[in-house]
């Protein structure tokens, strides 16, 4: 059996692994060969575990797992990539590769500086993939739910762009709906003048808590607020023009975020699919999935204990109403055959009947994917939701400096300890990098629907799962390569892999591919962030055991370290993280 030229080690054995069973249980249609790295070491690279199960279903035609195990070994086609095998008593096949062959690939990486990414085949093909995500809502705040969705969102994103999909990258902005009518009627009322004298609204939050005030408490202004909605929808070029100025207010506090985070977005707010609205609602009539509830336009979904209204009794048009439209816009105009939409757990339900909706319409076909990846919760260390302590509010922007403060002030200690040479300038320069770094790894590393309690101390630790302590192994890495002197790439050396701990951060470096692949199909960044973690102490055992420079096979160890540093370094990217060289 030959392996296809950009077929991952993992996959080659598993399709090795299922050639060997069809050939000695033919009569079973095996179907999962259950190849994976072994659990341990010590006994190979990986492990089939599908003999205890197969010897299950022959029901006695087989003499014990161990048997079973034989004779999938013995079916094993030639091939030019295991090296040996043995049989556990209970059966799996716990497989050696041959160490030329993960040498060959450490070596290839280090010489290209690249990573191969997982071919567009594994995904059916190159697709067209819209990810919705961040998304807050104008004059609200922007909470740490919004922050999380944009650091998943972000690394989802460039990890889908790395496996070479076309991907948009969607900010469903908040910027419609009836909240509008009253903001605009209170910026009207309190700041009469605001054309020739913009008001300073520098937190907005306050300006929609008042605002809210009002609505509740005088009828007045409640009345003329809901006529307001109704001006604005209508497009009266005044109630446009005060609405524009609240979306810009808004926006350039985002943009603030997502400037410190180093997030790409394209804004398509709720406004971009009002026009969209009706034509939508009439294609659903027509397929007979709308029904009239007191004048409300309802779309039941079976398992659901509640419809999506597209159309409320007052004719008024809300958020299902544009996520209607905007899944069909993503579905049929735009082509687009995977959506990925990116919010905290509680909407969960809100788009799987949106998802339901839109192949009850007939907008997609069979291998269109429509993905919901719901997030928990931020908590403070007292396990209520996440607040920062200056204000009641969360600025978010001032959560993000935080980290680089603390990060700066733990800079400046090491300095002065020894422990790092930076100049001060470089100092702020690196407190930003792993600042930045220790916020978005402390939320990527968790899985995504686990609520997590939001600790600076924990995310700044320079021990353990963290961004701090990937970054510095980076830097020692790179610090070995820089004290060479040498071309790294460009050295000339033999088989890489002789000691147990060169081949298991080889065998580690092979396994990337997979672990992307996985996160193309899943949107667990986590993943990735276990895997570089992993890979990270694979490389310290093998400094620690493996003396690099001045030992005879240091050209070799020295490319191995290369090789590590160029795909954890291509992690990092794909986590939006950015690294140092020196620290
Ligand atoms: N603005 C919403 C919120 O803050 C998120 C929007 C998500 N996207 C969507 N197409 N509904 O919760």
């Amino acid at each position: 059996l030959e392996r296809g030229t950009d077929e991952s080690p993992t996959k080659f054995v598993t399709r090795l692994f299922a050639a060997a069973i069809a050939r000695a249980f033919p009569q079973l249609e095996w179907p999962d060969p259950a190849v994976m790295r072994c659990a341990n070491d010590k006994f190979g690279d990986y492990q089939c575990n599908a003999p205890m199960s197969i010897f299950k279903a022959l029901k006695g035609a087989a003499k014990s797992p161990r048997a079973v195990g034989e004779a999938i070994v013995a079916s094993i086609p030639a091939n030019q990539f295991v090296a040996s095998t043995s049989v556990a008593p209970a059966g799996f096949v716990n497989t050696v590769l041959r160490s030329e062959i993960l040498s060959a690939f450490a070596v290839s990486v280090a010489r290209s500086g690249a990573v191969p990414a997982p071919p567009l085949s594994a995904f059916g093909g190159k697709r067209q993939v819209l990810v919705d995500f961040s998304s807050p809502n104008v004059a609200k705040e922007m909470h740490v739910g919004h922050l999380r969705s944009t650091i998943i969102g972000d690394t989802v994103c460039r990890v889908l762009e790395y496996c070479g999909h076309e991907v948009r990258r969607v900010n469903h902005l908040g910027d419609w709906g009836t909240q509008f009518g009253m903001l605009i009627t209170h910026l009207e009322t309190a700041y009469p003048d605001f054309t020739e004298n913009p008001p300073n609204i520098t937190d907005l939050t306050t300006f929609y808590k008042d605002a809210k005030k009002r609505f509740d408490a005088d009828p007045e202004f409640k009345d003329k607020s809901r006529a307001r909605v109704v001006t604005l929808q209508a497009g009266d070029p005044r109630s446009l023009e005060i609405w524009r100025l609240l979306c810009d207010l808004s926006r350039k506090e985002f943009d603030k975020v997502y400037e410190r985070l180093d997030v790409a977005l394209n804004e398509y707010g709720e406004s971009y699919y009002n026009d969209m609205i009706p034509g939508t609602i009439e294609e659903l009539e027509r397929k007979g999935l709308v029904s009239d509830e007191n004048g409300a336009a309802c779309i039941h979904l079976p398992n659901h204990g509640f419809p999506l209204i597209v159309r409320k009794s007052d004719g008024g048009y809300g958020y299902d109403s544009t996520d209607a439209a905007a899944v069909r816009h993503r579905l049929i105009d735009l082509g687009c055959d995977w959506l990925v939409y990116i919010t905290d757990v509680g909407q969960q339900e809100h788009f799987h009947m949106v998802f339901e909706m839109a192949r009850a319409a007939g907008w997609t076909r069979d291998d269109v994917r429509l993905r919901h990846v719901g997030f928990g919760v931020v908590q403070g260390l007292d396990g209520k939701r996440f607040r920062t302590r200056s204000s009641e509010t969360t600025r978010l922007v001032d959560l993000l400096d935080e980290a680089v403060v603390r990060m700066e002030a733990s800079l400046v200690d090491r300095v002065k300890d020894g422990k790092c040479s930076l100049s001060d300038d470089k100092v702020k320069e690196a407190a930003a990098v792993v600042g930045y770094g220790a916020v978005k790894y402390f939320d990527l590393h968790q899985h995504p629907a686990t609520n997590y309690k939001f600790s600076y101390d924990k995310m700044l630790s320079t021990s353990g799962n963290t961004a701090v302590y990937l970054l510095y192994s980076h830097a020692r890495l790179a610090s070995i390569i820089r004290k060479s002197g040498l071309d790294v790439p460009t050295l000339v050396v033999q088989d890489l892999v002789h000691h147990p701990k060169e081949r298991q951060l080889a065998f580690e470096l092979s396994l990337f591919v997979d672990v992307v692949e996985a996160v193309a199909n899943d949107y667990l960044p986590n993943r990735l962030c276990d895997y570089l973690y992993r890979l990270s102490t694979k490389f310290t055992d093998f400094v620690t055991d493996c003396k690099v420079l001045g030992d005879p096979r240091q050209s070799e160890r020295l490319v191995l370290c290369e090789a590590t540093g160029v795909v954890m370094r291509q992690a990092f990217t794909l986590l939006g993280i950015k690294y140092l060289m020196q620290i």
